[in-house]
């Protein structure tokens, strides 16, 4: 979609639909001049005087203007009470328009930011309104037949606005741009069947998609893996013929000195379960859980195109979880990178056991901080529920920026403890640890096991087990892959790393 931003009076250019808000309580709609309202207008101005358009949040309207009007239709999207707008709301609100264009079959629509005062700065509502339009728009069709003429692609939207500073709105705009199309990107590496997201497949995918200056892809084979002892991923992934792989992403936007970010993602590209194999109901699903790996390759990708002041590290582990004739069994030990050994106890906990080798990994490129990303428990969605990312971790300001971040991004983030008392739980009789402390506590066990792996390394882990995928359409979520993550990582990153521009710590 070819988005513009132009300084003008939306009614004043032919378009086929035009998108404008109202609030609840407030007798017009916003964003067209006086004289579009008082001619084109007049019926639209009707529907809320009669009450019948209220503009609560949620509500939509489609209206038609008359004959030589170079609107051709209006559609009216309500947005609940002035003193109640959110950047949420704005994303929901622009994603439910975009869908009633796309419903209307149209290539093309308009909108216009002028809301009078928001008490928002204009850059925000920009962004907010372009996420909502491109998320909400989102679909995952490359294996349904759909005809030509039912294919709807809406190729251009014009934003309207009187703002002076057209420069920051548009800058804006191209940054909301790169950011929803890396959540887009996350989405369909996790849509994606698992025979055709394969461990190899993944690396491919990071190599062919991460092209910017700055990025280097390498990645890790089963013969690299062995000489550098990560047998904890060697051991999940025995029960596979597929070849696991360790896709290490570096970006290299920050000075030479900085110590970089390294993001650390889940990348099971099918967990069956292995041995301790998981009921038949459902398990479809677990071709998503490889939606942390999926983040990390699209944060890094937008942050190189967006080209932030820091030095970015990406670690994907991935391997497929199933139960071959080889396959790591419940009693096995494994000795990990690390040097500590893990006795397996489940083989469904396997998230936490490629991670240790992964974190481990980690840590040898002296990070700043670790941060990683992982569907990792079915506990954690009993915790918190299917929307909130469960956040647990040694790095408090980071955790605290996570936290900032989730409430401009409306990704839900909520802090777990960690502590000594939950080690106990993850004692082993014959190893280091065991990989399952039982169903007690479940989400915050798998990252104390994570914890055992990070050494001295400030770490945060997001559990997004639940957000990773929807059962059921948000507004600008359109159900299955999220792309969770992305966004609250990029935002984390542009807080600390663009303002500040280049760091030194
Ligand atoms: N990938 C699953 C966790 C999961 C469950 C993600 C549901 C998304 C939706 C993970 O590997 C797993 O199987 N965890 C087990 C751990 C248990 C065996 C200790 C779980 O949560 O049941
Ligand atoms: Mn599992
Ligand atoms: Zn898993």
């Amino acid at each position: 979609m070819h988005i513009q931003v132009l300084k003008d009076d939306l009614s004043r250019h032919k378009t086929q639909a035009a998108v404008l808000i109202n609030f609840e309580g407030e007798a017009k709609i916003l964003g067209v001049g006086q004289e579009f309202y008082s001619k084109a207008g007049g019926q639209i101005a009707r529907v809320i005087d009669l009450g019948d358009f209220k503009g609560k949040n949620g509500e939509l309207s489609l209206h038609y203007t008359e004959d030589g009007c170079l609107v051709k239709r209006v559609i009216i999207v309500g947005m609940g009470k002035r003193k109640d707008l959110s950047l949420e709301r704005i994303r929901e609100g622009f994603a439910r328009a975009a869908q009633k264009v796309r419903s209307l079959r149209l290539d093309e629509f308009s909108l216009s930011l002028d809301f009078g005062n928001l008490g928002l700065p204009i850059e925000s509502v920009a962004e907010a309104a372009v996420e909502g339009v491109i998320l909400g728009l989102y679909t995952y069709l490359p294996y349904k037949t759909v005809e030509e003429d039912n294919k709807q692609k809406i190729s251009s939207l014009n934003i309207y606005t009187g703002n002076n500073d057209l420069k920051k709105v548009r800058e804006a705009v191209k940054g909301a741009e790169v950011v929803a199309q890396a959540v887009c990107f996350a989405r369909d590496l996790v849509s994606a069947p698992a025979n055709e997201m394969t461990p190899s497949i993944l690396a491919e995918r990071a190599k062919s998609s991460l092209r910017q200056k700055d990025t280097k892809v390498s990645v890790l084979n089963k013969e690299d893996m062995k000489k550098l002892g990560m047998n904890a991923l060697l051991g999940v992934a025995r029960g596979s013929h597929e070849p696991p792989r360790m896709i290490v992403i570096k970006y290299t936007g920050g000075k030479k000195s900085a110590k970089p970010v390294v993001l650390v993602g889940k990348g099971i590209t099918f967990d069956s379960g292995g041995i301790s194999i998981k009921p038949a109901e459902n398990m479809d699903r677990m071709k998503t859980d490889m939606a942390g790996g999926a983040a990390v390759i699209a944060i890094i990708k937008a942050v190189s195109e967006l080209g932030f002041g820091m030095n970015l590290v990406g670690i994907v582990p991935a391997t497929e979880n199933l139960p071959g004739g080889n396959a790591y069994k419940p009693g096995d030990i494994l000795k990990s990178l690390s040097g500590k050994t893990i006795e397996v106890v489940n083989t469904d906990a396997e998230g936490r056991v490629i991670l240790a080798d992964a974190l481990a990994y980690a840590c040898r490129f002296k990070p700043g901080v670790i941060i990683d990303l992982a569907t990792l428990t079915g506990a954690c969605i009993v915790a918190l529920g299917d929307h909130v990312i469960g956040m647990m971790g040694t790095a408090e300001d980071v955790k605290k920026g996570i936290l900032r971040a989730a409430d401009v991004t409306g990704e839900k983030t909520w802090e777990l403890p960690l502590g000594e008392i939950y080690d106990d739980l993850i004692k082993s009789d014959v190893a280091d640890y065991k990989n399952s402390g039982g169903r007690a506590g479940g989400a915050i066990t798998a990252a104390a096991f994570l914890q055992k792996f990070v050494g001295d390394c400030p770490w945060v882990h997001l559990d997004i087990a639940g957000p990773s995928w929807l059962e059921k359409d948000r507004p600008y979520i359109p159900k299955g892959a999220s792309g969770v993550g992305v966004r609250l990582l990029v935002r984390l990153f542009r807080d600390l790393f663009l303002e500040k521009n280049k760091n030194d710590s």
